[in-house]
């Protein structure tokens, strides 16, 4: 059934299927990397990794920055989006052109082909570091999907339903995949349990994420 399956469409192993509405692209961002990684050293020179608190009072493992119009951030009033870095009292770095071509072009590939982000979250993650299960819903529409576009050090990525006791499935995160979400997955609880101790060849003892979204 499979193979007959197989002879009328091949598989294409670059994309994997996580959910209704949610798609791996393997190694979609490698074509970008030289750009994006000078890019993202731009970026950390003017907004750099800083540990938030959240508004229960607890430190995050995972260090953040933003670029874009608007930036996520959290302290013990909540979490929220604003146009400033509250670190510098400026404007969060602008989008560059690759970050904002990047996503344009995953969330096409996978199905979304208005997408446009005005937001880009930028998490590292240290070996240890982790982010427990959580619904991105700070964002103004869900109309919109999550691009997420993975660097450095391999992950887990967990992917359950809408409610946050359903179950997880378990996806690799390697160097240059991105991850899409959106439709009826948008609201989908997800997470990255402890980065594994390792060393990457381009990136050495992290991994950075790129969570493109719109969130104005
Ligand atoms: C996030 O949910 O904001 C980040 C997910 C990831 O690091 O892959
Ligand atoms: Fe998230």
């Amino acid at each position: 059934m499979n193979d007959l399956f197989d002879a009328i469409e091949p598989r294409d192993p670059s994309r994997e299927v996580m959910a209704d509405g949610a798609i791996l692209l393997r190694g979609s961002a490698l074509s970008f990397e030289a750009d994006i990684l000078s890019a993202l050293q731009a970026i950390v020179g003017q907004a750099p990794f800083r540990h938030m608190t959240t508004p229960g009072g607890y430190v995050m493992s995972v260090a953040m920055t933003n670029c874009g119009a608007a930036g996520w951030i959290t302290d013990r009033t909540g979490y929220r989006y604003d146009r400033i870095d509250p670190e510098s009292g400026q404007p969060w770095p602008a989008m560059p052109d690759c970050f904002l071509g990047l996503a344009i072009a995953a969330a096409a590939e996978a199905g979304y082909p208005h997408f446009v982000p005005d937001a880009c979250l930028i998490n590292r993650y240290e070996p240890g570091a982790r982010l427990s299960l959580h619904q991105d819903k700070n964002e103004r529409d869900f109309a919109n999907p999550i691009v997420s576009v993975s660097l450095g050090l391999p992950a887990t990525f967990q992917f359950g339903g809408l409610k946050r006791n359903d179950p997880v499935r378990k996806f690799a995160l390697r160097h240059g995949d991105i991850a899409v979400w959106g439709g009826r997955s948008r609201l989908c609880y997800h997470g990255v349990p402890e980065l594994k101790e390792g060393e990457h060849e381009k990136m050495g003892r992290m991994r950075i994420n790129l969570t493109f979204r719109s969130a104005l």
